[in-house]
């Protein structure tokens, strides 16, 4: 845990409009600016709403795939020749990729000439970024993951210049989420809050945001699972994934989310399910660690526990609460798939090194072997 005077330093969008409306003034935004040429990239469940955007005659790609690939990113990177603004409108997928378009598409560079920390040239087209899903807070941060089939591994690329010039955070958009997506990027979000919280990078002006996003989704997330027209419910989680992408950027998650990588990679279980599934078990793994701030999460999320098996099973409730079912064997994973799975999760440094418990491979083969 950082103290109070660790230097640290928040980027986000220099523009962030979020409420009611908010993607109404987009079209406004773009005149404003002097766009002449805007591409919008959007995943199959937007693509037949994209003239809610209010933009005269704009190119379209609206193939984005759940989880995608970096085959996914080219054809888009292809499609996008010649714009001037790149949108994404859509889930954490479609917002990840405009994010590489917008800085590929202007350069004759490879996905490979990218990848990772702060490689990426700088970009010659503007951004805008419109989430329809409540989980990533991909709209307001620098980090965009695709997967790689030949490695089965997920490749983070990070660079300022992914940055977006706007958010426009508009959460009605989200109104028309299924319950079980709903269920899996509200848990996504609240993965991001809570390892950012309890990492051992975490800074009191991170902690701020993601404590109150877990607060959030204690609150909200089963309401706008039960009921997706509940407004006041799909605003909240709006701004709990917003606030949980804003601790994604400084701090980072740790290791719910390199535990549940492979879910992802090797068995196509979609991100947030992925998270959902592990995350009571590193909760409890970490809760030795970090009693203080375990306490402070289960009592933001409506339960009270103090031993490792007890948090492990009123977390596993809420999320079965959400109707997801908590059992890896019901997505098709097999004991045979988990030493090769723990080797590959234990592999990814980036986010387990700043896990407040240190997880052997062994220890993150038990793990998925209680999560079975
Ligand atoms: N950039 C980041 O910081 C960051 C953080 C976390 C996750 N991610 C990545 O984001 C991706 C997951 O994003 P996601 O969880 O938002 O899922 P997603 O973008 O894959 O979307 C999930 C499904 O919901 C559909 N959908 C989207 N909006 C909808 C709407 N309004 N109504 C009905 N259906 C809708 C999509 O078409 C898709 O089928 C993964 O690739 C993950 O690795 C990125
Ligand atoms: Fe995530």
């Amino acid at each position: 845990m950082l103290e109070l005077t660790s230097l640290i330093e928040l980027q986000i969008p220099p523009v962030v409009r979020f409420g009611d409306g908010a993607v109404k003034s987009l079209a406004s935004w773009t005149a404003d600016k002097g766009f002449k040429a805007p591409f919008i990239i959007a995943d199959a469940a937007n693509k037949d709403r994209i003239d809610l955007l209010g933009l005269t005659n704009p190119t379209c790609f609206t193939d984005v795939v759940p989880e995608p690939s970096i085959e996914n990113l080219d054809a888009a990177v292809a499609a996008a020749k010649g714009c001037d603004l790149v949108i994404g409108f859509g889930g954490g997928s479609a917002m990840d990729i405009a994010k590489l378009v917008a800085v590929m598409v202007s350069d004759e560079v490879a996905f490979a000439d990218i990848s990772g920390p702060h490689r990426a040239p700088a970009r010659k087209v503007g951004l805008v970024q419109i989430p329809t899903t409540a989980g990533t807070g991909s709209e307001v941060g620098t980090r965009a993951l695709v997967t790689d089939l030949a490695t089965m591994s997920k490749v983070a690329t990070e660079s300022v210049h992914m940055l977006a010039d706007v958010a426009l955070v508009d959460p009605l958009m989200t109104v028309t989420v299924p319950a079980p997506v709903t269920a899996a990027t509200g848990v996504d979000a609240m993965a991001h809050c809570v390892e950012a919280f309890t990492s051992k990078r975490s800074h009191p002006i991170i902690d701020g945001f993601a404590l109150q996003g877990i607060q959030l989704v204690g609150k909200f997330l089963k309401r706008a699972v039960k009921d997706g027209n509940d407004k006041e419910a799909r605003t909240g989680m709006a701004l709990a994934a917003f606030y949980g992408g804003i601790c994604l950027g400084p701090v980072n998650t740790t290791s719910g989310h390199a535990v549940a990588y492979p879910l992802g990679t090797r068995h196509k279980l979609p991100h947030g399910i992925a998270n959902a599934l592990i995350f009571p078990h590193t909760l409890a793994a970490n809760a030795p660690v970090a009693p203080q701030k375990t306490a402070f999460i289960c009592e933001a999320l409506g339960f009270s526990a103090s031993e490792p098996a007890e948090i492990c099973k009123k977390a596993k409730a809420f999320c079965e609460d959400l109707g997801l079912d908590m059992a890896l064997s019901a997505y098709g994973v097999d004991e045979a798939d988990l030493p090769l799975m723990a080797k590959e999760a234990h592999a990814i440094r980036r986010l387990l090194d700043w896990n407040p418990a240190d997880l052997s491979q062994e220890d993150i083969e038990g793990l998925y072997r209680a999560a079975l």
